[in-house]
């Protein structure tokens, strides 16, 4: 998958399509950017960047934070906003899909935020869209959600603005999460260094080690003076096969509870992408909890999806 498509000639963000290689400048200016539209996006605030745009929601798997995020921030910045649920069809994927891109773009659409069970696929759309036309990756398969690790990045320097002092540690389904590899690639390159995986075997992808992470598969040690523990949903839909003994059995091993929060720093970030599992990768009053960030991950996703869509389709906003 060619990651350069995402750039234009003149460096500019023409698509958001993957974390990798995204070039630190442009991944700091939109934390920059969104940092505008935080905390004043209530109301009938309005930045009205994208008037005359229109906006199009294409989203083949269920949502609902990622797509009530990138309408939300489509209307605050004033575009139009169309939003389509669509049921992906296994057969012919790839007729299917370009069908619909061409049709929908004769309908003058500006931007596709576009969701779908296929890893590739939003580069798929990238690679046939008419020139203009900007994609925005909302979760392909297991490989990436860009949006996802903004949000995630802008939250955490919100709280501590030192990437390169941080240990971070990413807990729980590893293998099935486009959001893991997407937090990854992006806490490297805004320099941090100690970024773990802990997981159970089965549920750690092969190879993981090469994006510069060190897997755990014990709870104790990989949460051992952390400062960011990210919780993965267990992703049953995309277990085909048996993966685990009993979820059961993976909150007794890898579920964060009272107790364990009580042994991490006092100062540690809980994160969870949503949609939880209560009881079993976090208990709900940890979730809901007094170190917990994960509604302000949810709010900090229209400010980072309002930056995306304005750096990409505003005239330099
Ligand atoms: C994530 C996703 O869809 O990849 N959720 C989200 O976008 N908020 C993670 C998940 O589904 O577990």
């Amino acid at each position: 998958m060619s990651t350069g498509l995402q750039i234009g000639r003149d460096g500019r963000l023409r698509h958001l399509l993957t974390m990798e290689g995204l070039p630190r400048p442009l991944l700091v200016e939109i934390l920059d950017q969104a940092e505008r539209y935080a905390d004043g996006g209530h109301g009938d605030k309005k930045w009205p960047v994208l008037h005359g745009k229109t906006v199009v929601n294409l989203f083949f798997e269920a949502s609902t934070r990622t797509r009530t995020t990138f309408e939300l921030a489509a209307k605050r910045l004033a575009a139009d906003v169309v939003n389509l649920q669509v049921s992906a069809s296994s057969t012919s994927k790839g007729e299917t899909l370009l069908d619909t891109l061409k049709t929908l773009e004769a309908m003058q659409v500006d931007m596709f935020v576009i969701r779908h069970e296929a890893s590739g696929a939003a580069h798929f759309f990238a690679q046939h869209a008419a020139p203009g036309v900007a994609i925005l990756n909302a979760g392909d398969g297991r490989h990436a959600h860009p949006t996802q690790a903004l949000l995630d990045l802008f939250t955490i320097r919100r709280h501590k603005p030192d990437f390169s002092k941080l240990s971070v540690a990413i807990v729980g389904d590893a293998l099935h999460s486009r959001v893991a590899r997407s937090d990854i690639h992006g806490l490297r390159t805004l320099g941090t260094r100690d970024i773990r995986v802990v997981a159970p075997r089965p549920l750690v992808p092969v190879g993981i080690e090469q994006l510069g992470v060190k897997v755990f598969h014990q709870l104790e040690p990989g949460l051992d003076g952390v400062d960011v523990v990210i919780l993965l949903r267990l992703q049953k839909e995309r277990m085909l096969g048996a993966f685990l003994p009993s979820t059961g059995e993976f909150h007794r091993d890898f579920g964060l509870s009272r107790e364990r929060l009580a042994g991490l720093k006092p100062d540690v970030l809980i994160m969870h992408p949503g949609p939880i599992n209560r009881g079993v990768e976090i208990e709900g009053d940890v979730a809901y909890g007094e170190r917990s960030v994960i509604l302000e991950q949810v709010a900090h996703g229209v400010a980072v999806r309002m930056a995306v869509m304005a750096m990409i389709l505003g005239d330099g906003a």
